[in-house]
């Protein structure tokens, strides 16, 4: 039975920081993704990462833009960490090969972003993630001898042993339907968030909260749930993501009037607030009946206003997206978009070192929440949180590998299990409703009542809803019932994971009265620190989730009322 000292599952940048800094570290790596390593959703991260680089600029000015920007829900110490941690960390990518973008005098550029009080973003054009993946696959190359890649593996389930400590998984070979026990002495858990679970999303088909729903399988407790980020810039039928960038270069944002109706409610920061403050203002244009485009849906974003020669070199993806996928010349007219689900600020409860409450699992990235982005995360502040977090709990995950011994564990039940279960799947009766139909409902129901703006009647459809598609779920019927490369009946185990995410969602929303970063309560409007300045914790009772409370860690900033 293969076993290593470090299990990475998800290959996007976290993971792959965590196998690099593992693997330096002197474990045996392996990392395990359903998809081949540079097909990660980490490659669709597109404006920037932050750091504290320019010379008048300090890590506690991103810090405090960050604490401000996540509501005050962020625990300070994990962001004075990632904050602080930041420079050193650009400058390594930086030497690994990453050609960020420079200024004349030869300099990393900087761009703005949203939420930050200086410019702090450096770049590479708008393809920032994929650039940076790419570097650390060719650098994962050199550890060929230590780091094993298990492409195209999809992990089914965690193994735990009698005293509840994680000592592998069971996972299934994509190509040949052949499942396999995998032992370790760590588990780091980096596959992404579960943007899936909403219609439309700017996140790839292949992110559906796995690692999530794995984890609270097992028992752990997954922290800040409701917070799910709407980003102010998807274009409207598919949901693709138009950078932050295009706003960090001077875009505006326009209603059916050409108004830029930021004036109102961030008059300082206008379109370069933070998240949740821009797509609230873009909805309440859009319901108020100042939107565009076919059903007043829409909201234009005008880049006519960036110099084109920058556009066509600093935004060229968007160019080609606007193109592509709205049929616009965005260096010549505007184009239509909307707030979309963008980013899932909660996830699996973990400390700074990336260990969550069950011995030998660890998760870093958007699975995970430190939590350092509490009600919000501010743009360009996810791939420094993979790379901070990764490779803290892939160092972390290698000194326990040295300390503890290989667990000793009869798989056999649980492989047998997992195997059961996709055997019924296969085997189901087509009758009722697809996996698909499924899917698609729920996405929409989370889209209608669990978006930008909530409030508990809506919440409590979103419940029973999600409620009746799980049960729906468990007699779900798939087309392919071979072996080789059956992607419909992951997407049956996939529309299970989605299922436990959305559940975990609805129920932290209903719990949080109140509107706080992400989470705008219309029945409860007000931000309430006195009741609600605390964490929502979400674990598997039985069947059922149970909700509980952690406290917010404060360092050196006090709520204050925030201002844009
Ligand atoms: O708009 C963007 O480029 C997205 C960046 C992010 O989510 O950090």
């Amino acid at each position: 039975m293969p076993a290593h000292d470090v299990l990475i599952i998800g290959a996007g940048l976290a993971g792959q920081r965590a196998a690099l800094a593992a693997a330096r570290a002197g474990a045996s790596v392996a990392i395990m993704s359903k998809v081949h390593p540079v097909r990660s959703h980490s490659v669709a991260a597109a404006g920037g990462i932050n750091a504290a680089i320019s010379v008048d600029d300090d890590w506690r000015s991103h810090a405090y833009d960050t604490v401000k920007g996540s509501d005050y829900l962020g625990d300070q110490d994990a962001i004075e960490i990632m904050c602080s941690e930041a420079p050193a960390e650009v400058m390594h990518l930086e030497h690994m090969g990453v050609t960020f973008h420079r200024n004349d005098k030869g300099e990393l550029d900087l761009r703005a972003f949203g939420g930050a009080s200086m410019k702090r973003t450096a770049y590479v054009a708008d393809i920032t993630g994929q650039a940076l993946l790419h570097v650390l696959y060719e650098q994962l190359m050199k550890h060929h001898e230590t780091v094993e890649l298990l492409e195209e593996w999809f992990t089914l389930s965690l193994l735990t042993d009698g005293d509840g400590r994680c000592c592998g998984v069971v996972a299934r070979d994509v190509r040949s339907g052949r499942i396999e026990a995998f032992m370790a002495k760590n588990v780091i858990l980096a596959c992404g968030g579960a943007g899936q679970v909403y219609k439309p999303t700017t996140n790839g088909l292949i992110v559906t909260g796995d690692g999530i729903a794995l984890a609270y399988r097992a028992g752990a407790p997954l922290m800040d749930m409701e917070m799910v980020q709407y980003h102010p810039t998807c274009l409207v039928e598919t949901g693709i993501l138009i950078t932050e960038g295009a706003r960090g270069e001077g875009a505006h944002l326009l209603n059916a009037k050409g108004e830029r109706f930021m004036a109102s409610s961030a008059p300082n920061k206008m379109e370069l607030a933070s998240r949740d403050v821009v797509s609230r203002a873009e909805q309440i244009e859009i319901n108020e009946g100042r939107g565009v485009g076919p059903g007043g849906l829409g909201i234009h974003l005008d880049v006519t206003v960036v110099p084109r020669k920058r556009t066509l070199e600093a935004l060229r993806e968007i160019v080609n997206l606007g193109r592509d996928f709205a049929g616009v010349d965005i260096t010549r007219e505007p184009i239509t978009i909307r707030p979309g689900q963008h980013y899932i600020m909660g996830g699996v409860k973990t400390d700074v070192e990336g260990r969550t409450p069950i011995e030998g699992l660890y998760a870093a990235g958007e699975v995970a929440c430190v939590s350092v982005h509490g009600g919000n995360r501010l743009g360009a502040n996810s791939l420094l949180d993979t790379l901070i977090f990764g490779r803290r709990a892939g160092e972390h995950a290698a000194a326990r590998a040295a300390a503890v011994a290989m667990p000793q564990l009869d798989a056999l039940p649980q492989l047998r299990r997992d195997a059961a279960e996709i055997e019924q799947i296969i085997a189901r009766p087509r009758e009722g409703r697809r996996v698909s139909e499924i899917k698609d409902e729920l996405g929409e129901v989370m889209n209608r009542h669990v978006a930008v703006f909530r409030d508990e009647r809506g919440l409590q459809t979103a419940a029973e809803t999600v409620a009746r598609l799980k049960e729906e779920a468990a007699r779900a019927w798939i087309d392919d019932r071979g072996t080789v490369f059956n992607q419909d009946v992951l997407g049956a185990i996939e529309l299970g994971f989605m299922l436990d995410c959305a559940e975990a969602t609805v129920a932290a929303a209903i719990e949080r009265k109140e509107s706080r970063g992400a989470q705008f309560r219309t029945d409860f409007p007000e931000r309430d620190d006195q009741e609600w300045l605390k964490h929502i914790d979400i674990s598997l009772n039985g069947d059922v989730p149970q909700v509980g409370y952690s406290p917010v860690t404060f360092t050196q900033w006090q709520p204050e009322e925030r201002r844009y």
